[in-house]
């Protein structure tokens, strides 16, 4: 498989009406278990590994790892060097949230450093639908983003070819702010675009998930949670990790 360059194609799985209606109860099942994603944005970097193990002792199941450039979003954070530490610190999936105007360019080199999934800005790809394939072409899950200012439907010709959709609940570029409500809306409207058209992609949500919000979440159809200034900002990253997840568990009926 060459390092660089795009696929010709991506093969897309297309399930007759029949066989979606035969999957439903399985797909129903898997879409409702709620998962902790912790953001080592609010980690304590000089002790990212031991902050990591933490969190994972909580019961966080993915490490949510944002790279920014400083111009897509004000704020720079790391890159591949760095996820290739994670990577040898922690067997978890690293979900890597891609906040840079050139994604292109760095997605084999994060598939390289350990990335498992990686998500896009639909705000940064003019040719979104070839973006997705090259994540995929590089063996990571794709997945797309869009800001609190887009609207959920600019995203219907991907849905079919993504691993997992993140809906900003604030606007990208730092942790610890605060929740943008109407974000409810756009996660129920997901949720329900994704029973309409019998795909099975989950719904991810970042920023603002706390003890204050998390019911309402995943009440509106959150099922991978992001969270950093949650588990991390206190201090207590195992204790507030396994808290926040108990509460998601308990709105989820799970
Ligand atoms: C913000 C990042 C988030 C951030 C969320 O741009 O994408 O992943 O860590 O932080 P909290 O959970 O503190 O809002
Ligand atoms: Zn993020």
């Amino acid at each position: 498989m060459p390092r660089r360059g795009f696929p010709p194609a991506y093969p897309l799985i297309h399930l007759s009406s029949q066989s979606r209606t035969r999957f439903s109860y399985v797909l129903a099942r898997e879409v409702t278990m709620v998962e902790l994603l912790p953001s080592i944005l609010s980690a304590d970097f000089a002790h990212l590994a031991d902050q990591v193990a933490a969190a994972e002792r909580g019961g966080g199941t993915v490490i949510h790892v944002d790279i920014m450039d400083g111009h897509f979003v004000p704020n720079i954070t790391l890159g591949p060097p760095v996820v290739k530490s994670l990577r040898k610190a922690t067997s978890l999936p690293l979900d890597c949230h891609l906040m840079i105007e050139n994604p292109n360019d760095f997605i084999a080199d994060l598939a390289e450093a350990g990335a498992n999934w990686a998500s896009v800005h639909y705000e940064a790809c003019p040719h979104l639908h070839r973006t997705l394939q090259l994540i995929a072409h590089h063996g990571m899950k794709p997945g797309v983003v869009i800001n609190p200012a887009t609207r959920v439907e600019v995203l219907l010709e991907v849905l079919p070819m993504v691993h997992h959709v993140l809906i900003m609940s604030v606007n990208p570029g730092f942790g610890g702010q605060e929740f943008i409500p109407f974000s409810l809306k756009k996660l129920s409207r997901l949720a329900e675009l994704r029973r309409e058209l019998g795909l099975t992609f989950k719904i991810e949500v970042d920023g603002g998930v706390a003890h204050d919000t998390v019911a309402q979440v995943v009440q509106a159809g959150a099922e991978l949670l992001v969270a950093g200034n949650a588990v991390f900002g206190g201090g207590h990253p195992e204790q507030d990790a396994r808290a926040l997840l108990a509460a998601a568990r308990e709105a989820a009926g799970e």
